[in-house]
């Protein structure tokens, strides 16, 4: 299986030069979508999880999956106004602007192990945010593994105290 032959890639959207991968056509591949989780699966198991984390919104649909494979527990980031207890917050900056993350305060118990989940590691941004939110509770970021990596925009390097792992990669 190669999981690259799944991803359905967008010329031009959401904006012109921007080349949009599609992880629909492999989410809907019941092969692909189980051997992406596999995958993730056998990376996480000796791992001794507590916790696997994800950012809205396809964060979750990784995410659940694999804590669920490795008898973890799952808690989403989330984009503003959107979790109704204490939270946190943690700005990142956007080409234009700024956007922000959230969690839940109480949704992590210091020194537990996290392995926080994306479909995409770009500018690493949000990557970068949820491991400071997931550090300010405490929680001991102890992998970061996405499914497809786009390296020319060296996100790696953002992150490059953690242990990154990538399933696909493109330019
Ligand atoms: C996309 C993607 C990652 C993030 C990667 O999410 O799912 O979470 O961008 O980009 P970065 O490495 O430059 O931070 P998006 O913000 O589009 O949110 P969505 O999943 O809710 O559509």
């Amino acid at each position: 299986m190669n999981l690259k032959d799944t991803i359905r890639v967008i010329p031009d959207f959401p904006e012109e030069g921007i080349s949009f991968k599609d992880i629909t056509t492999l989410l809907k591949d019941k092969d692909a979508l189980k051997d992406a989780i596999d995958q993730f699966t056998e990376l996480a198991k000796d791992l001794k999880i507590d916790l696997v984390v994800g950012p809205e919104a396809r964060g979750f649909i990784f995410g659940t999956a694999l804590a669920y494979n490795i008898h973890a527990g799952f808690v989403p980031i989330r984009k503003p106004g959107k979790l109704p207890h204490k939270k946190i917050s943690q700005e990142y900056v956007l080409e234009y602007g700024k956007d922000s993350l959230e969690i839940h305060e109480d949704s992590i118990t210091p020194g537990q192990r996290i392995l926080i989940i994306d479909d995409l590691l770009a500018t690493g941004g949000t990557l970068l945010s949820t491991a400071r939110l997931i550090e300010q509770l405490q929680g001991e970021v102890v992998s970061i593994m996405t499914l497809i990596e786009l390296t020319d925009l060296k996100g790696r390097d953002k992150l490059e105290k953690y242990d990154v792992h990538s399933l696909v990669s493109y330019p």
